[in-house]
């Protein structure tokens, strides 16, 4: 509500096999900002900000596979904004001719009161960069949000060079001999161009998924360095000392954003982070808890069924003995909403999960159940990218003793396979 990110990107980025990086200290980070039009003040916007560049690499020391260099991404912090108020801004250098950018504005989010809320929470998940990509964010702008919450798995740019533009499910299946899963970070870029309209006016809070892992160098010893490098999250402002958790505010709305590709361990940084962050949150100020994590603990879809069970069995007690209320993931590219559930038992007091993966990315849209005749995944199927194999099979229920149910199981409300989002209102 009073503190904002801004990130932009300048100069040039390169591909090729002999790179030289930019220097990140060689043009300004400055976001001049005011509550009014800077062409309705003589002065021009009254507040400047400054903060930090960095350029990152992505590097294939493998023949054949181009190597990657960004333009300067700038990240600039807001700080001691009045909340739900309307502010003006441009970004850039002004030391240089025609240095800042066009003018934009944002509204601030309201301040954390039982009263007060986002108008409208736009959640969209595995959006890619595509014609249904397209189609999603036309429809999600036209719904005006106040803000957007996205979870996970954002360009695809690590489906795209490779694999012709078209995707595979499986892409060690389909590339047995490839060194290591290629990630076309052009992509990224160009994804940036398809969002500024919307992400230069409306907030954009986000959580990484399994398509931001991008491993790089030798045996793929770096991981996330695009994710990383283009966002700002306000991990230190909530105690996290990590992108890859965080949490904020949002008028009576508290957010969690969670990490599934980070260890989410009971013993690990972010489930005593987690711990913490439950114990502080003052719910006469924030009634509502929202948790948002790439990958869903309760899906009847065939594509990745239990797949991140061991992070439910980690963590699931503590956020229901919290009362968190809502749990957005994504990485099925369906929609699905289930009943209120705690350890696959309906359960008043259990959070409602909503799975909301169908952006509209460059894979196919999921449709197959669970419970549907032949379509339960065998045990050995859905590996998780990161963390363990915890299958089980169900203790109660008409899936007793199986790994699938025969129906759609009674802790699933609702399932529908298109493309789109959903708004929060
Ligand atoms: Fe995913």
């Amino acid at each position: 509500p009073s503190s904002l990110w801004v990130s932009w990107v300048t100069g040039r980025a390169q591909v090729g096999s002999h790179l030289t990086p930019l220097d990140p200290t060689a043009v300004r980070s400055e976001v001049w900002y005011g509550e009014r039009p800077a062409s309705a003040d003589t002065v021009g916007h009254p507040h400047v900000a400054r903060g930090s560049a960095e350029v990152y690499s992505q590097l294939y020391p493998y023949p054949g596979l181009l190597n990657y260099t960004s333009g300067v991404i700038h990240h600039v912090r807001l700080v001691g904004l009045r909340p739900s108020t309307r502010y003006y801004y441009r970004c850039g250098d002004s030391s240089l001719k025609g240095g800042l950018s066009d003018e934009r504005s944002f509204v601030t989010l309201p301040a954390p009161a039982p009263d007060a809320y986002p108008r409208r929470v736009a959640v969209v998940g595995d959006l890619g960069l595509t014609g249904n990509s397209t189609s999603t964010v036309d429809h999600l702008a036209r719904n005006d949000p106040s803000m957007i919450l996205m979870v996970g798995d954002m360009t695809y740019a690590n489906q795209y060079r490779t694999t012709g533009g078209r995707g595979v499910p499986c892409f060690s299946c389909s590339f047995p001999d490839a060194p290591i899963r290629e990630s076309y970070q052009p992509r990224w870029d160009g994804w940036g161009r398809f969002m500024e309209p919307l992400a230069s006016r409306v907030t954009m809070m986000v959580t990484e998924g399994n398509h931001e892992i991008e491993p790089q160098g030798h045996g793929g010893a770096v991981t996330f360095a695009s994710y990383l490098a283009r966002f700002a999250v306000p991990s230190e402002e909530s105690g996290s000392n990590t992108k890859f958790f965080y949490s904020f505010n949002a008028g009576g709305i508290h957010f969690i954003m969670l990490g599934a590709y980070v260890d989410y361990n009971r013993t690990g940084a972010q489930y005593s982070w987690l711990e913490k962050d439950l114990q502080k949150v003052d719910r006469r100020a924030t009634p509502w808890v929202v948790a948002s994590w790439h990958t869903p603990w309760y899906n009847s879809y065939s594509s990745h069924y239990q797949e991140f069970e061991c992070m439910r069995q980690e963590m699931e007690g503590l956020l229901y003995q919290h009362g968190v209320d809502i749990v957005f993931s994504g990485h099925v590219h369906a929609y699905e909403r289930m009943n209120r559930v705690f350890n696959y038992t309906l359960d008043p007091c259990g959070p409602v999960y909503i799975t909301i993966g169908d952006g509209g990315n460059i894979e196919e849209i999921d449709i197959d159940h669970a419970d549907d005749p032949g379509k339960c995944p065998s045990p050995g199927d859905n590996q998780p990218e990161f963390g363990g194999v915890c299958h089980l099979n169900f203790t109660s229920g008409p899936a007793k003793g199986k790994f699938c149910w025969e129906r759609q199981p009674e802790w699933s409300a609702f399932r529908e396979s298109s493309f789109g989002h959903g708004i929060l209102e």
